[in-house]
């Protein structure tokens, strides 16, 4: 086992290192009965929870092709410092970190690694979720979140690989945040095209408003913003969503990491705890250049995020919007129906050990070429509860069901969830729906805690349901459809579509179900999207050791799924260390756009100059050979 700093270890690892759970007593009790449960619920009905542990059993069609219109080789997996495609599939760099967006911007430089001023005209770092948008001329434009900067390569010009000054804190903040470029194609290579009106960086500084229940309110309220209503910047954007009007949501997943206390006698609120939030930073040090983020000086300003930000993309002097209706939370993304009866329905996952899956359901309703502006502003909130029986509920989080006011149940919403017994999940990332039907896919990424550990609200995790697994290693992906068709709904009959495992080392359920095998296996399914034609592209953000519980799965990669056979096949495999994450398509469909975040930050690889070169998260664009559709 490979001992790792502190500062190699990742957002959860960390997490759980300053802020152990403990496992009480009373939550093994609480776990014993539910396991008791189970046998009985095995033992006298058709459906047990066994039933759903191996995950789909749709597997009855031997020639079911997972590329369904879409046929290519399966890729091995393979350690390789690159991109590996099958026969036919070609990829180039659209822009990486530090590329400027304007071209009279400061050039990359890979020794000084830029400064505060040249990062916020260039991309940020560790690109993550990203969406397409195309204006009346058909110009094409890329939204892309920024997730958080790689402090050893992003500092690499500090013996220290950590900011050193003011100048570094300001380069960090603005390598957060959200890059909106055009884009365009010329002689078959995608490049930004610098200088276009729609060029914007948003970052950790950049003015937002605050709307929905929770503005205004005294949580929300600041020395430098009494009102409560607006607030600077948006940081740790993880995956995001597009709604039918064009505009792009940017998620806030690890807000809390960024901060700190000047007085180390500081004890954070319950509230902070159950939000992750400490005395210590992550590595940042945003509040030594910006009391902002000092916590016991302004202890309401990390109420100010966690949220989802609306971005219109196509108007470079709008204000993003932080819609509070939509909770407060680790998000992951926002994946937006429209339901029959047109409220808009917006899907949404807290990615941490134990914590909850979510729905909102929009107070107004959708009509196409209407002012749809605010339909993200009013809405009910409820949480998953998934029984045993392959049925499940969403509870609504109200002022009757948390004994909350609704802009309480919005700002800590995680507590408010806790209060009506939603289910405690494998860390919900990344939830898509099929442009066919009502039918929902998340993946639980993995979960170390589950059956052993509560969540950080004491809340049990027992092995069951959509989390069949102790100690979960491998994640799973879930699916659901809403009784009816309805996405709004209050009932719907949930699956796994599969369990990650590694069949070449276990023989027992971390085999995982049986449309894993030693050709197609992975771990950690994370990015999640279905294409034009109903196919899943699944991408992973998991151990990349190649060794152990993970041997044969090489780097992380990207899969192609059929949700009707059960079939996955292997259709990419990235460079050393990074997570594939983020995806979206060129309007012809001739062009997939991938995102390759954080390659070689932990100093093996160099991806994608090669070489000795400074590893650089990148989007890259992938296209086959014969010019045909992939998505
Ligand atoms: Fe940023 Fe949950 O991944
Ligand atoms: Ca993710
Ligand atoms: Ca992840």
């Amino acid at each position: 086992m490979t001992i790792r700093t502190e500062d190699e270890l990742s957002f959860d690892e960390f997490d759980e290192l300053h802020d152990p759970r403990t496992g009480p007593a009373e939550f093994d009790a609480i776990a014993q009965r539910f396991l008791s449960r189970r046998r009985f619920l095995q033992g006298t009905t058709a459906v047990g929870a066994s039933a759903f542990v191996l995950g789909t059993g749709m597997l009855s069609s031997s020639n079911a092709n997972a590329s369904e219109g879409l046929s290519f080789d399966a890729v091995s997996a393979t350690t390789e410092d690159t991109i590996t495609l099958p026969p036919g599939y070609k990829w180039q760099t659209v822009i990486r970190w530090g590329d400027p967006l304007w071209s009279d911007a400061v050039p990359f430089d890979p020794v000084t690694r830029g400064s505060g001023s040249s990062q916020e005209r260039a991309f940020g770092d560790n690109t993550d979720g990203m969406s397409l948008f195309v204006d009346a001329q058909n110009n094409t434009v890329l939204t892309v979140n920024n997730e958080f900067v790689n402090r050893k390569v992003i500092y690499g010009n500090r013996g220290s690989s950590a900011p050193e000054n003011a100048d570094d804190v300001r380069k960090g903040k603005a390598g957060h945040g959200v890059s909106v470029f055009q884009v365009s194609q010329q002689a078959g290579q995608w490049k930004p095209v610098l200088d276009a009106k729609y060029n914007r960086r948003i970052t950790a500084d950049t003015p937002m408003t605050i709307t929905g229940p929770a503005r205004g309110h005294d949580l929300l309220k600041t020395a430098a913003d009494p009102t409560g209503t607006t607030s600077l910047g948006t940081w740790n954007n993880c995956a995001n969503g597009k709604t039918p009007w064009g505009t792009y949501l940017a998620c806030e997943e690890n807000f809390n990491g960024y901060f700190s206390s000047s007085d180390p006698g500081f004890k954070p609120t319950p509230e902070m705890k159950r939000y992750g939030l400490r005395i210590k930073d992550w590595g940042y040090a945003w509040a030594t250049a910006d009391e902002r983020f000092d916590l016991s000086r302004h202890p309401n300003e990390p109420n100010r995020a966690g949220w989802v930000v609306e971005i219109d993309p196509l108007d470079p002097t709008s204000t993003p919007k932080k819609r509070t209706a939509m909770g407060r939370l680790k998000h992951e993304n926002a994946e937006v129906v429209v339901a029959k009866n047109n409220k808009v329905v917006v899907y949404l996952g807290d990615d941490e050990r134990g914590e909850f899956l979510y729905r909102f359901i929009s107070e107004g309703t959708y009509s196409a070429g209407g002012d749809n502006a605010d339909l993200l502003e009013t809405g009910q909130l409820s949480v998953a509860k998934f029984s045993d029986d392959g049925r499940g509920q969403w509870m609504a989080l109200t002022s009757d069901t948390t004994g909350m006011t609704q802009a309480e149940i919005c700002i800590y919403t995680r507590m408010a969830a806790s209060k009506v017994g939603a289910t405690t999940m494998d860390r919900p990332e990344w939830i898509t729906a099929h442009p066919g039907k009502a039918e929902v896919y998340c993946t639980l990424t993995n979960n170390k805690n589950r059956g052993k550990k509560p969540n950080a609200g004491g809340d049990p995790t027992p092995v069951g349901g959509p989390n069949p697994r102790a100690g979960n290693k491998y994640g799973q992906i879930v699916r659901w459809q809403p009784d009816e068709g309805d996405h709004t709904a209050d009932g719907f009959a949930w699956d796994l579509f599969v369990t990650a495992g590694n069949p070449t080392v276990h023989k027992d359920d971390r085999a995982g179900s049986k449309n894993v095998t030693p050709d197609n296996m992975f771990n950690s399914p994370d990015g999640i999207a279905f294409d034009s034609k109903g196919r899943l592209w699944i991408q992973t953000d998991g151990n990349y050791s190649n060794a152990g519980d993970f041997a044969g799965q090489g780097n992380n990669q990207m899969l192609l799924g059929n949700t009707e056979t059960g079939e996955i096949k292997r259709f990419m495999v990235g460079p050393k260390q990074c997570e594939v994450t983020g995806l979206c398509w060129s309007p012809d469909r001739k062009t997939m756009f991938v995102g390759i975040q954080h390659p070689g930050y932990k100093g093996e690889g160099n991806f994608p100059g090669g070489g000795d070169s400074v590893p650089r998260s990148s989007i890259v664009a992938i296209t086959r050979d014969d010019g045909g559709e992939l998505g």
